[in-house]
């Protein structure tokens, strides 16, 4: 029997390998510099993971980040993973266990896939829940056409040409938890691209990342807007701005079905409706306490697994 070792932590090359399975098996849309981002930038983070001992490949994954807020301490748990030859031989479970053990009795998040939703809220009591999934709603890139006019009441600026204060008081109406210091960082990580988006009167009305992430495709995190108008421009100016967009795959939304103008915004991007394809995907769910978040706003998470918004 093939031996197998527990790493926390581990190399980089890890991470590597849990970013390219996740993305072939699960089409998980990460990058190779969020193990670092996660690292230096949440108050403590852990990488659970086990590994084949001689050869070092990837048998299962789970991480753990801790959040300190002036709510207490928020942990969120993300990757779990183990691969599909190694499933249902009882391995995800205890490391998932050893990661529930550090949260203790603090409030913690994930988002759930359907699949495993349930699980977690029976075994983990994640049973604080939104009424709405989140769906993943997406768009070829061969399939979009972007639109020659779009309203003229709302202009965007790259993020790094607008008032820091007022783009962070922006983000606090979307996420109550101060993620000012992280926002900077999340802008700086390379094939990244951010705008914001303002109305007439020179208000903030929404912002969004492009990220260039595994399998060629493109990840739009987060993605806010105060209305679809708004969307519309930014989502026009970003795709504008990233140098050869038609290269890419895809792109697509993680978004909460309760907020139907992301498929809206698809459409008006889309050669035809039917390009443009939507699934129920994952739960939000927290252990102690839902943070509430402004659903009409949010078209896409800032990072399915360690965010909530
Ligand atoms: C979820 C996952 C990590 C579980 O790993 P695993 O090693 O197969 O898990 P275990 O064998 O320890 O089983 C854990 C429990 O989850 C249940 N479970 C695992 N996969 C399941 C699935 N697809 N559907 C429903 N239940 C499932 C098992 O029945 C078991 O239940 P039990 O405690 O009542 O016996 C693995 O199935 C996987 O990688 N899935 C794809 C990625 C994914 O969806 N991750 C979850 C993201 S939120």
């Amino acid at each position: 029997m093939t031996e197998l070792e527990t790493l926390v932590n581990p190399p980089q090359e890890v991470f590597e390998e849990i970013v390219n399975l996740t993305s072939e098996t699960e089409d998980w849309a990460f990058q190779l510099g969020d193990y670092q981002f996660w690292s230096k930038n949440f108050d403590q983070f852990w990488l659970f993971t086990i590994v084949e001992k001689e050869t070092k490949k990837l048998v299962s994954s789970v991480s753990l980040a801790r959040w300190d807020g002036e709510d207490g301490p928020l942990f969120s748990v993300g990757m779990f993973y183990c691969v599909q030859k190694y499933r249902g031989t009882g391995l995800g479970k205890p490391l998932f266990k050893k990661v529930m053990d550090i949260v203790g009795d603090n409030n913690a998040t994930l988002t759930g896939v359907v699949k495993m939703s349930a699980k977690y809220a029976s075994d983990f009591g994640f049973d604080k829940v939104p009424e709405h999934w989140h769906l993943f709603s997406s768009l070829k890139c061969a399939d979009v056409v972007i639109p020659d006019k779009v309203s003229e009441k709302y202009t965007t600026k790259l993020w790094s040409d607008v008032d820091y204060e007022a783009l962070t008081a922006y983000d606090r109406t979307i996420c109550i938890r101060d993620r000012k210091k992280m926002m900077t960082n999340w802008f700086n990580l390379p094939d990244t691209f951010t705008r914001v988006v303002f109305d007439v009167s020179g208000n903030i009305v929404g912002y969004s990342t492009i990220r260039l992430v595994s399998k060629n495709k493109m990840s739009p995190a987060p993605f806010y807007a105060d209305n679809l108008e708004a969307a519309e421009v930014l989502l026009k100016d970003l795709l504008n701005m990233i140098p050869n967009w038609q290269q890419y795959a895809s792109f697509g939304f993680l978004h909460p079905e309760c907020n139907k103008d992301p498929l809206k915004l698809l459409e008006k991007f889309a050669k035809n409706k039917e390009s443009v394809s939507s699934a129920t995907f994952i739960r939000s769910q927290f252990t102690k306490k839902l943070i509430p978040t402004p659903d009409q706003k949010v078209y896409a998470l800032a990072d399915c697994a360690h965010q909530f918004v």
